[in-house]
C-alpha cells in the first residue's frame, strides 16, 4: 500500500502526523491563517486529467462563492461541472446555488437529511418534516430528496438499508405550499450546518 508521503500527504518532519498544505489551499482560507495559498495549480492539474482523457468532467466540493471565483477565470475551456456542498432545508445555500446556476455549475447536495448534527438533531426526526411527509403520502427521505430535485440540485442521500436506498429514489413533484414550508425551515447564519471542521483547521472554512 502507498505510504502517506507517496500519496502526496505532507507530514510533520519525523512523524506520521499530517500537516495542512496551505500552499495548495484556496487563497481566502490560507489568508485567514496568515499563509499564502491558491487552488489554481491543483485545478489546472485536474483539468489535465480531462485533456488526457483520464476523466470526462471535474468538479469541486465545499467551495464557497469566493473559492469558485478563484478558479472560474481558469475554467473556460474545461468547466467546473459541479460543486458538492451540504444542502438541506436547515441550510438551503440559496446564494451559493444561485451563483452556481448563473455559472452553469451543478450543485450536488451532501447530507440532504442533515444526518450528522453533533447534538443528534436530524431532519429525519423533525416533527414538522415528518408531518409534511405524511401529508404528501411519502416518507421523510422521499420528501427531502424531492425538495432538492425540485430546486434543480442533486441530492446524495445515503443509506445502508436496501429498502431506503430504493425508496429514496422515488422523488416526485411537490406543491408550492410544501416547497414553501420546507424553504421556511432555514436556520439563519449557517447554523443549520452539520459538517464543519473550521475549529480543527483554526479558520472559517465556510466564508462566502
Ligand atoms: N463532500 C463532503 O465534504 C461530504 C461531507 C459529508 C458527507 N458527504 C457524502 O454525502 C452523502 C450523505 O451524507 P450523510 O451520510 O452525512 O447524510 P444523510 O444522507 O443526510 O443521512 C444519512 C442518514 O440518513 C439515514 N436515512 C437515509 N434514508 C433514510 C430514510 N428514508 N428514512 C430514514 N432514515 C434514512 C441513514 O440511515 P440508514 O443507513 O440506517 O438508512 C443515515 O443514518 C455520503 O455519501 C457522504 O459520503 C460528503
Amino acid at each position: 500500500m502507498a505510504s502517506k508521503t507517496e500519496k502526496g500527504i505532507l507530514l510533520r518532519p519525523g512523524t506520521e502526523d499530517p500537516v495542512i498544505d496551505w500552499e495548495h489551499t484556496c487563497s481566502n482560507i490560507a489568508t485567514q491563517a496568515g499563509q499564502q495559498g491558491s487552488f489554481v495549480p491543483t485545478w489546472k492539474a485536474m483539468q489535465r486529467l480531462v485533456s488526457n482523457g483520464k476523466t470526462r468532467a471535474i468538479g469541486v466540493s465545499n467551495f464557497s462563492i469566493a473559492e469558485l471565483k478563484e478558479i472560474l477565470p481558469h475554467s473556460e475551456d474545461i468547466p467546473i461541472s459541479c460543486n458538492q456542498v451540504e444542502v438541506h432545508p436547515w441550510l438551503p445555500q440559496n446564494e451559493l446555488i444561485s451563483f452556481s446556476n448563473a455559472h452553469a455549475i451543478l450543485t450536488t447536495c451532501y447530507s440532504p437529511f442533515a444526518g450528522q448534527k453533533a447534538d443528534g438533531a436530524t431532519l429525519l426526526k423533525d416533527p414538522a418534516v415528518k408531518k409534511l411527509a405524511e401529508q404528501n403520502g411519502m416518507d421523510v427521505g422521499q420528501l427531502l430528496q424531492s425538495w432538492a430535485v425540485q430546486r434543480c440540485t442533486v441530492p446524495l442521500g445515503k443509506s445502508q438499508t436496501e429498502a431506503r436506498i430504493k425508496s429514496n429514489f422515488a422523488v416526485r413533484s411537490l406543491s408550492a405550499e410544501t416547497m414553501a414550508a420546507l424553504d421556511a425551515m432555514e436556520i439563519p447564519n449557517g447554523r443549520g450546518r452539520t459538517n464543519d471542521y473550521s475549529s480543527a483547521w483554526g479558520v472559517d472554512l465556510f466564508t462566502n
